[in-house]
């Protein structure tokens, strides 16, 4: 997917690992951001390299192709909702709608962060990615000869093709795993993630894989 311009809303764990990484791939990053000359966003521009610049969310989203929203959840609605025209883009959404002690989601079972997101950005093409990864993965997906598996869904091919051929270049294996409602899935496959970081204690340098026969 050279060529494409992308948007990284939110510059915290996910935004810097995504953002430093598909700037070194050679793609164009505009990092949306609350603050552009914050001593933290001249850092991240700088561990970026020149493939990168810092833009208030909105500016950024109007020049990108693709759109990678890392804020947190309950942030999530204003942000999207502060953007005058998603026609056209394609949003990639990494949240987790977590409660307070990220022991569980508060929009599961009946819709999914994802659907609700889609239902903001009118006329985006939304597809579920990175959510059910951590950001240390993000920045390294290989394990050994392994690659963490990287699940992505949405009601959109062509998105979801871009996407997938996104974090194939980031290094991960990509399971399309279906229509956006998938995300209801995904979205709890998250939650297992963090029980088994925070409550099973094993760290955040792990991943999913997936094996076929
Ligand atoms: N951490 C992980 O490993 C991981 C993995 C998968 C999915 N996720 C999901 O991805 C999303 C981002 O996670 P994260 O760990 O990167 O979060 P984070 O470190 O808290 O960063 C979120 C970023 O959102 C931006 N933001 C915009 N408006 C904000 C506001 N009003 N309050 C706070 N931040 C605001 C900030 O960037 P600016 O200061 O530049 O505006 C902030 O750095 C979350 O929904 C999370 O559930 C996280």
């Amino acid at each position: 997917m050279r060529n494409k311009t992308i948007a990284i809303i939110g510059t915290g764990n996910v935004g810097r690992a995504l953002g430093s990484r598909l700037a070194h791939l050679d793609h164009k990053v505009l990092y949306g951001t609350r603050n552009p000359t914050s001593r933290k966003m001249l850092d991240l521009l700088q561990q970026s390299g020149g493939n990168a610049v810092a833009l208030e969310i909105s500016e950024a989203v109007k020049k990108a192709d693709v759109v990678v929203l890392a804020v947190p959840w309950t942030k999530a609605q204003a942000i999207v909702q502060s953007v005058p025209d998603w026609k056209g883009k394609i949003l990639v959404d990494c949240t987790n709608a977590l409660n307070e002690d990220l022991s569980a989601l508060t929009v599961a079972p009946t819709t999914s962060a994802a659907e609700e997101i889609a239902k903001w950005a009118k006329g985006a093409a939304v597809v579920k990615a990175f959510n059910s990864v951590g950001s240390r993965v993000m920045a390294n997906p290989q394990f050994g000869t392994d690659n963490a598996v990287l699940f992505i869904c949405g009601n959109e091919l062509e998105a979801k093709t871009i996407i997938k051929t996104m974090g194939e270049g980031l290094g991960f294996d990509v399971t399309d795993a279906g229509d956006l409602i998938s995300a209801r899935y995904l979205e709890q496959m998250a939650m297992f993630w963090i029980h088994l970081a925070l409550r099973q204690k094993m760290g955040s340098d792990f991943a999913f894989k997936l094996l076929k026969r």
